[in-house]
């Protein structure tokens, strides 16, 4: 079965959309989010693109501020603290990576927790590590919401991570032990990812190497979730070998059309949250 993350994420937006248009009526006011774009880095300026364009569509606010590739990182810090004194500001993205001259740590730490729709500011990292309420980072949230479409229950599953990212490994992590699962993650520096991979019930890939995850490194009836999106002679493919996993996993997200709608989705429902908790 492959994973139709474009049909889950448009049920997202759809019930963002309702709900905007309901506070609409009683509040007169609507979410806006603000993405700030340093450089010219093309995957960067696309991303930034489709999440303004998606943000449109249902009804949610979204500036997008771009800066040149040589910002003093006190001007973004500077603007940072602007848009949180400012009411009409519900949510906050800087779009990584950053240039050199600025460090990512001050920028993140910067950004009031309330508003950080990635939820990679370290008081939300240490919510979520502690299973309280925190903004979840919505590429990982977008793989839970995926994973339990497929499977409501998944406790005492062995779920296997590629990738120790703070964006996505570290936190789908966090998700996974929520649920109960038995995590294991795995990353360069590992002995034998394969042989870690095969006992995978729940295997998210997000090493950022493309076709990595071969069909044999794949446990039979397993869900596997791709957050790969890799560019290779202008085609864009994820992390899995997706023809050979296919005949393998019970239940496989696509690349494209998986989790990629998905993270942008969750970004949205992630703005709304900040706006209703502010
Ligand atoms: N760059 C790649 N993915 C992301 C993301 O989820 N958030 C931000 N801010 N930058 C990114």
């Amino acid at each position: 079965m492959i994973i139709d993350g474009k049909k889950y994420s448009e049920e997202i937006k759809n019930e963002i959309k309702r709900e905007i248009n309901e506070l609409k009526k009683k509040k007169n006011e609507i979410p806006c989010l603000v993405v700030i774009l340093i450089g010219s880095f093309e995957p960067s300026k696309i991303y930034v693109r489709n999440k303004e364009k998606v943000a449109n569509e249902v009804g949610i606010k979204s500036k997008i501020l771009k800066y040149p590739v040589d910002i003093k990182e006190q001007e973004i810090l500077n603007k940072i603290k602007e848009l949180n004194n400012d009411k009409d500001v519900h949510g906050i993205l800087v779009q990584l990576p950053l240039p050199k001259q600025i460090n990512v740590k001050n920028i993140i730490n910067s950004i009031d927790p309330k508003k950080d729709v990635d939820g990679f500011n370290p008081i939300n990292v240490g919510n979520l590590a502690s299973g309280y309420k925190s903004i979840v980072p919505c590429t990982p949230l977008g793989c839970m919401i995926l994973i339990k479409k497929i499977e409501k229950k998944i406790d005492g599953k062995h779920a296997v991570i590629i990738g120790r990212s703070n964006l996505n490994g570290k936190p789908m992590s966090q998700l996974l032990l929520k649920e109960n699962c038995t995590v294991t993650i795995v990353h360069s520096k590992t002995k034998d990812i394969k042989t870690e991979c095969k006992k995978a019930d729940i295997l998210v890939a997000a090493a950022g190497v493309p076709n990595l995850v071969r069909g044999s490194w794949i446990k039979d009836g397993s869900i596997v979730i791709d957050v790969g999106i890799n560019k290779i002679n202008g085609k864009l493919v994820g992390d899995v070998h997706f023809d050979e996993a296919k005949e393998k996993a019970r239940a496989i997200t696509p690349v494209p059309g998986g989790v990629g709608p998905m993270t942008i989705a969750c970004l949205l429902k992630n703005t709304l949250e900040c706006f209703k908790d502010l």
